[in-house]
């Protein structure tokens, strides 16, 4: 191609329509109509190959994959647990009367308790305590209602400070969701403290899960899905000192497909974090 370009510019108008078709020869851009085919032939069998091997490729990779989902499954449908007011080093720290201190954490369980309300729950269904909420493959799935109001003293509903103004506070202890997790057993979160008398409240009653809420199909499918919650009140004793730390763990129990012992993973079925409390 280059070398037609090469020659004089008079004629390359001439030669670029006959480059294009050849009448003679019947080339169409320098080739014949079967060498075109040829050409094409080949491309489409040299692609062919490419685009089977890639679906190969893939296919033996999603063996393999395949091969390693149960091998997996069992870490990975144990979920982990989180608190809210998730904060830095997951530590509250607030001065009790000081609405600036705690301005924050409450305003973060606010939020985060918001599709729990009443109100929006009440679009939800009234499932069977107890009982797993199995649902058919194709439908939309429907969500299981969990009141805000449940929560008693830590839904934020009477006492718009959880507890934070009086030194008395709320946290809340979420599970992750895990597509499929069916719970055995009487799942129920349990939360010791080393310091001593440190009195836990738990909403709802003793901390239980029910298994109602599962199982969780996704969040394509199951869009008005809210994971259950227990809520765990910290009443700390009298105050002695003006600054008391209290160093709390929650746990899944009752459950035994749920884990909460994993030694490399801390937070697998449980979470540790600490709470201080100025006067
Ligand atoms: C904190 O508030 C409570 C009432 O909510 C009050 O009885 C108490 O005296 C207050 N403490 C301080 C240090 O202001
Ligand atoms: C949630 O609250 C509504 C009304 O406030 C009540 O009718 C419903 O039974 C409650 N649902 C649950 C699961 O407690
Ligand atoms: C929860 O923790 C308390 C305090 O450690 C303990 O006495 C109780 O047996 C625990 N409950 C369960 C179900 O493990
Ligand atoms: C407070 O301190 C006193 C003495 O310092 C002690 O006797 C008492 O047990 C402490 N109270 C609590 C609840 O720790």
């Amino acid at each position: 191609m280059a070398k037609e370009e090469n020659k004089g510019s008079e004629q390359s108008g001439s030669d670029w329509k006959q480059f294009i078709y050849n009448p003679q020869s019947g080339e169409f851009m320098g080739r014949t109509a079967s060498s075109w085919a040829l050409i094409l032939l080949f491309y489409l069998v040299f692609y062919g190959f490419l685009a089977g091997l890639f679906t190969l490729t893939m296919w033996v990779m999603l063996q393999t994959l395949d091969d390693s989902v149960p091998k997996y499954r069992d870490r990975v449908s144990s979920p982990g647990l989180m608190i809210s007011p998730k904060s830095a080093g997951l530590e509250i720290k607030f001065t009790r009367n000081k609405t600036q201190s705690y301005q924050e954490y409450i305003q973060t369980l606010h939020t985060f308790l918001t599709p729990y309300n009443d109100a929006i729950q009440a679009k939800n269904d009234l499932c069977a305590p107890g009982l797993y909420f199995d649902q058919d493959e194709k439908d939309e799935k429907k969500a299981c209602q969990f009141n805000r109001s449940s929560l008693g003293l830590c839904s934020g509903i009477e006492d718009n400070t959880f507890g934070y103004n009086e030194g008395k506070p709320c946290v809340i202890v979420k599970m992750n969701r895990i597509i499929g997790l069916k719970p055995e057993g009487n799942p129920k979160i349990n939360c010791t403290s080393k310091t001593e008398d440190v009195n836990l409240q738990y909403f709802p009653e003793n901390g239980k899960i029910d298994l109602m809420y599962f199982p969780y199909y996704g969040k394509k499918t199951h869009v008005n899905y809210v994971q259950p919650l227990v809520a765990v009140k910290i009443i700390p004793p009298p105050y002695n000192s003006s600054l008391d730390e209290i160093s709390l763990e929650c746990k899944i129990h009752g459950s035994r497909n749920l884990k909460n012992e994993d030694e490399r993973d801390k937070f697998l079925g449980r979470v540790t974090f600490k709470v201080k409390i100025w006067v």
